[in-house]
């Protein structure tokens, strides 16, 4: 059992955040078994720190966390120009291992505590990447990207191996601890054959399993999804079709959807992850954010690194608010997104997103400059608008203490 003196912010719902200053919080195996405003024993001072909830980050590509910031003028020159040599870099066990220690421990120094995670469509790739997360102790949802049409040809999978190196990957890894679950991850429409993303959607479905993909990003990528699949009504109902739609499926940005596609993603369930920096940076137009709402859609944000240019959380808070000019995101809104937002995107709102009784203790510890407000409000706002003057100081996961800066 641990205590921890310290002032909470934390979602406990989408319209209620909370600050509660000098406050003691006990962890119990991993869990969160107290919160009061007494201790009368030992306790670790973190009185001078903002203690909020672990961010959670719900779109992230491992394999392209060296190749952030490389121009490009669209998403596909970009894949073909900067990302698919870079994704190869990762077929060398040892690159591999590297970016993945990196990877990982850079996701805690920016405060996050879980990840959805593509590594690069190499197996070994895939164990190591879980490997690595199991000993540095990230809470994570990984999957090997799969891609067996289209270019490059140097990357292009045989199908049934990319399949069957899925299975097997998901079989071994899925829940293989308590931190780790597999998610199937079909590229996009452009680089999946119809057999390929058929059955993955079969087997996903059969056993449970998250699926994640990329939708609608691009014109020129709808426009060649269009020419591969002439009969489908729109992009979306080419992975409806084949299977691809699940209450487990997160599809990756979802700009350019009409309302047929928005009503076809609300009935199968499927979430949708919002990843603005990653907008931005390939000029792929404004996340139809009142639509979504509208529709009752799960959404959630995500970094989308390496189109995203930074693995914080709170920058891609501060993206989602500004790039939108119709509608106001609230800083309460954003916060909430990158918290329990993201765990309820994920199905995971009974164990994490917020600072509870009976919840995982992931927990992130914040120095916010003194000269700003320390009200709720004017702490809200800091981590929507200030995230480059706030440090991470601590990070625990179920407890366990995973990052404290050197
Ligand atoms: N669409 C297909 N692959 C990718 C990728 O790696 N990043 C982004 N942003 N979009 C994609
Ligand atoms: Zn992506």
């Amino acid at each position: 059992m641990q205590v921890i003196k310290t002032n909470i912010l934390t979602p406990l719902s989408v319209n209620n955040i909370i600050l509660k200053k000098n406050v003691f919080v006990t962890i119990s195996r991993g869990l969160i078994s107290n919160i009061s405003n007494k201790h009368s024993s030992a306790y670790l001072d973190c009185s001078d720190l903002v203690c909020i909830p672990g961010l959670i980050d719900a779109h992230v590509h491992l394999s392209q966390l060296y190749a952030r910031g490389k121009h490009s003028t669209n998403l596909l020159s970009w894949l073909n120009n900067h990302i698919f040599s870079e994704e190869l870099k990762s077929a060398d066990e040892s690159f591999a291992k590297q970016i993945a220690r990196d990877f990982f421990n850079e996701l805690l120094a920016a405060g996050t505590t879980t990840a959805v995670v593509y590594i690069s469509p190499f197996k070994t790739a895939c164990d190591l990447a879980f490997e690595v997360a199991e000993s540095i102790g990230n809470r994570v949802i990984m999957g090997k990207t799969m891609m067996d049409r289209g270019e490059p040809g140097f990357l292009r999978e045989n199908s049934d191996r990319s399949y069957q190196e899925s299975v097997e990957l998901f079989k071994k890894w899925n829940q293989a601890t308590s931190r780790m679950e597999y998610i199937f991850s079909p590229r996009f429409a452009l680089s999946c054959s119809p057999r390929l993303m058929r059955r993955t959607g079969e087997f996903a479905s059969a056993n449970d399993a998250y699926i994640q993909t990329h939708l609608s990003e691009n014109p020129e990528e709808i426009l060649q999804v269009r020419r591969l699949y002439p009969q489908a009504k729109n992009y979306t109902h080419v992975y409806e079709k084949h299977k691809l739609l699940t209450p487990k499926t997160l599809l990756g940005h979802a700009i350019h959807v009409n309302d047929d596609e928005l009503t076809m993603i609300k009935n199968s369930g499927a979430g949708i992850v919002h990843c603005p920096d990653s907008n931005f940076f390939l000029k792929s137009g404004r996340f139809p954010l009142s639509e979504i709402k509208q529709k009752g859609i799960r959404y959630g944000l995500g970094s989308d690194v390496g189109a995203g240019t930074s693995l914080s959380m709170l920058h891609v808070m501060k993206m989602s608010n500004y790039i939108q000019n119709e509608i106001i995101v609230t800083p309460a809104e954003a916060f909430y997104n990158a918290t329990l937002g993201n765990a309820e995107l994920l199905q995971k709102n009974e164990t994490l997103g917020s600072i509870e009784t009976g919840k995982e203790a992931d927990l992130t510890f914040l120095k916010i400059k003194t000269s700003s407000n320390h009200t709720k409000e004017g702490i809200l706002s800091a981590l929507l608008y200030l995230g480059e003057d706030i440090k991470v100081k601590k990070v625990y996961i179920s407890g366990q203490l995973v990052f404290k800066p050197r």
